[in-house]
């Protein structure tokens, strides 16, 4: 059976403004990923992720798209995104574009045109507004010079088109056929379940992500990702598309991923569950019953590291926790995706000054909530302020970082084999080494209370949510475990592989 690369391809999300800036202004760019494409080599993923690079005002950090083919000049150039892929793939790595398909800027050439008057079809505006709330805060309709009103379920500078007029959906196709064009293996598709809005845009009592919602994942959505699919299927080299898909059940979820639709959708339900053995029990099942192709994600940059998570709900715990949540979820089925950062155990960045936040959930709750910054936090790749590595020279990078970031650098965890950064490079090795010998699926065995064990073939993965130490399940040689395995026992927060026989079954 010819299995697709991305089926358990580990993928790196690469928030673009936060890696690694070459030009020296402080904000990241596809240079600065280029430069560190040796790096993500080493530490044994499959494929790149980058966020938004295209040119924006940067009203929602580049989500914001003002042309959605082209570089902005803050990210470098066409030129620069073509050598980065071509190095890319010369190292073994395959590389995935945002696409924003549910609004565009303000800024864009069709928006401007739109205010003047001209294609004011191609988004939703209306002479009233109704109740539908911004995702961000306050009202989803902001009101034009004219008196009529346009939707954004995002930021009043992100305009939702509408994609019952045929020439957003024309101009889509191009756009994929641009970047497919450049050589790219597949798209992240932002807000997929988005796109269309019910007809008459009724008023709506809840505005979640419900099967019935008015807002999300109306049934026209799937022709979309039909044709999307046929496209991405005249390419040769197993082109892909991962939604970014909010629903409210994994049934939800799976009509988006279907043999002639998606290939894959980011399941949220990983990243959402406790930590409670039951609860990952529970999200392994349903998710390897409902889903042909599973993925899993503890962190992006829209959420509050998991470490930050693990740690508020219980303090002391944050690294340990996370540690063994990444070893379990990549023991399982499917394709894992890894936020930058991650491998070094950042954590959230909790107290960032209010005049250094840009995040637009910030300023629209009117500082009620925090925003999303604190997990966007530059990378600190050495020990030496003022950026730790991330800028050249003395600049300072766009966000501030945190004193404690200068322990957790690349520089200073690089050959230490207590750290987080070898310990993910450890765990993505003989992950790599034991996909051609292990099955997809997963049996549990037997195990005491507050603990999982299941196994795939000859690899055991044990997980202790509980709060004593317990025996390890028979094995015959002990792979990775988490963290100090104490005299043949796994102690709580601590999740390990094991090896037993060579039988597949
Ligand atoms: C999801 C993206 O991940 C998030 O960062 C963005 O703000 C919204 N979609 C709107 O584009």
């Amino acid at each position: 059976m010819n299995i697709p690369w991305w089926r358990d391809a580990v993928v790196y999300e690469i928030y673009v403004r936060s890696f690694a800036d070459a030009s020296g202004d402080g904000v990241g760019d596809l240079p600065g990923v280029r430069e560190r494409l040796p790096y993500l080599r080493d530490l044994g993923v499959d494929a790149i992720w980058l966020t938004p690079f295209y040119p924006s005002p940067m009203a929602d950090g580049g989500y914001d798209v003002a042309d959605y083919r082209g570089v902005d000049p803050l990210f470098g150039t066409l030129a620069d995104f073509e050598a980065l892929v071509t190095d890319a793939h010369g190292l073994g790595l395959r590389v995935l574009v945002d696409i924003v398909p549910n609004h565009s800027s303000s800024e864009h050439a069709w928006f401007q045109a739109a205010l003047r008057g001209d294609g004011r079809d191609r988004y939703v505006f209306r002479d009233r507004p109704n109740n539908w709330q911004s995702t961000f805060g306050g009202p989803a309709w902001t009101q034009v010079e004219d008196g009529q009103y346009y939707l954004h379920l995002f930021a009043p500078g992100q305009p939702d088109f509408n994609w019952r007029n045929p020439e957003v959906h024309a101009e889509f196709l191009d756009v994929l056929r641009f970047w497919l064009d450049r050589g790219v293996d597949g798209f992240r598709i932002d807000v997929a379940m988005g796109l269309y809005k019910a007809e008459g845009l009724p008023d709506v009592g809840d505005q979640s992500f419900t099967t019935s919602s008015p807002v999300w994942g109306q049934p026209e959505v799937h022709g979309v990702y039909r044709d999307w699919r046929r496209l991405l299927d005249a390419y040769p080299g197993e082109r892909m598309a991962v939604g970014e898909v909010w629903t409210d059940s994994l049934e939800d979820l799976a009509r988006y991923v279907r043999p002639d639709e998606l290939h894959q959708s980011f399941n949220f339900a990983w990243l959402e569950a406790p930590w409670s053995p039951t609860a990952f029990r529970k999200v392994i099942d349903d998710t390897l019953s409902t889903v042909p192709f599973a993925t899993w994600v503890l962190s992006n940059h829209d959420v509050v590291r998991h470490r930050t998570r693990y740690e508020t709900a219980d303090p002391g715990t944050g690294l340990a926790r996370a540690r063994a949540a990444l070893l379990t979820m990549l023991a399982l089925p499917g394709s894992a995706y890894l936020y930058q950062g991650e491998e070094l155990g950042l954590p959230e960045v909790t107290d960032l000054p209010a005049e250094a936040r840009q995040d637009p959930v910030f300023f629209q709750s009117e500082g009620k909530l925090p925003g999303r910054d604190g997990c966007r936090v530059p990378i600190p790749w050495t020990v030496d302020p003022p950026s730790h590595g991330f800028s050249p020279g003395g600049v300072e990078p766009w966000l501030p970082q945190p004193a404690t970031f200068a322990e957790l650098s690349v520089d200073k965890q690089e050959g230490d084999s207590d750290s987080t950064l070898e310990f993910y490079r450890r765990a993505l090795a003989i992950r790599r080494d034991l996909l051609r010998r292990i099955p997809y699926t997963v049996e549990w065995l037997d195990s005491p209370e507050g603990v999982l064990f299941f196994t795939r073939g000859p690899l055991i993965c044990a997980i202790n949510c509980g709060t004593h130490a317990v025996p390890l399940p028979g094995h015959d040689s002990v792979l990775l475990a988490s963290g100090p395995l104490r005299r043949g026992m796994l102690p709580p927060d601590t999740a390990v592989w094991l090896e037993r026989g060579s039988q597949t079954g």
